[in-house]
């Protein structure tokens, strides 16, 4: 399989998980996904990761976005393990975890990079929108533990750009201004972002977050 890229079709799979076997499109349904990888079980990075990502459940639901985690380890193993992360991690994990013992769903998103590990999954994000489009790919090493609030403020960028003729600038979050997109001439772009448009240069036009 061919590395996966932005704008490609995010595959489909069915896979044995700790909620039992799963399709990943009928999990998805029409709305968003997250599908990311841990290394291991029982590693203490993922522990804290997993424990993180049920207590953000609450904030990706608002945003109609499925999380789905994977791991090479068993389904057994994974809900031994899901009763540390609860205990350790003060939470309910809410959401499977994929047990790829046989690295089918690894080898689909191209999540064992040999170099790094030869058998271990690395942590990989993918960001998958309501058409089944793969929007964003993250990939951090097992030594480095992911940032939530990144991933929902990726989201939001995601969600506003998806709408509205607008990207976000550095560090952005939602509520704050927006660059009006570039393809827009700043005559055009002030009939249509009504709450107003900076010109700071030709290129670079901001106006007010349009959802907020
Ligand atoms: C961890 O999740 O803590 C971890 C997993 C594999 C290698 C290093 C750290």
């Amino acid at each position: 399989m061919a590395t996966l890229r932005l704008g490609d079709t995010a595959p489909d799979f069915t896979a044995v998980t700790s909620e039992g076997t799963l399709n990943f499109y009928d999990y998805l349904g029409d709305g968003w996904g997250i599908l990311f990888s841990h290394p291991a079980d029982f590693t203490p990075v993922c522990t804290t990761e997993l424990g993180t990502a049920a207590k953000f459940k609450g904030e990706f639901d608002k945003r109609n976005v499925k999380m789905m985690a994977l791991s090479v380890d068993g389904a057994d193993s994974h809900k031994e393990w899901i009763k540390d992360i609860n205990e350790t991690q003060h939470t309910q994990v809410n959401f499977p975890i994929i047990a790829d013992e046989d690295r089918k769903v690894s080898d689909l998103y191209d999540m064992i990079h040999p170099n790094a590990n030869d058998t271990l999954t690395v942590r990989s994000v993918f960001i998958i929108g309501p058409d089944k489009k793969v929007k964003l790919i993250l990939t951090y090493p097992a030594s480095t533990g992911r940032n939530f609030y990144e991933l929902l403020r990726v989201v939001d960028s995601l969600q506003l750009t998806a709408n509205h003729k607008v990207a976000t600038p550095a560090n952005w979050e939602h509520g704050q201004k927006v660059v009006v997109s570039p393809a827009i001439p700043t005559e055009e772009a002030k009939g249509i972002f009504t709450k107003g448009v900076e010109e700071i240069k030709p290129y670079l036009r901001l106006t007010p977050d349009p959802t907020a």
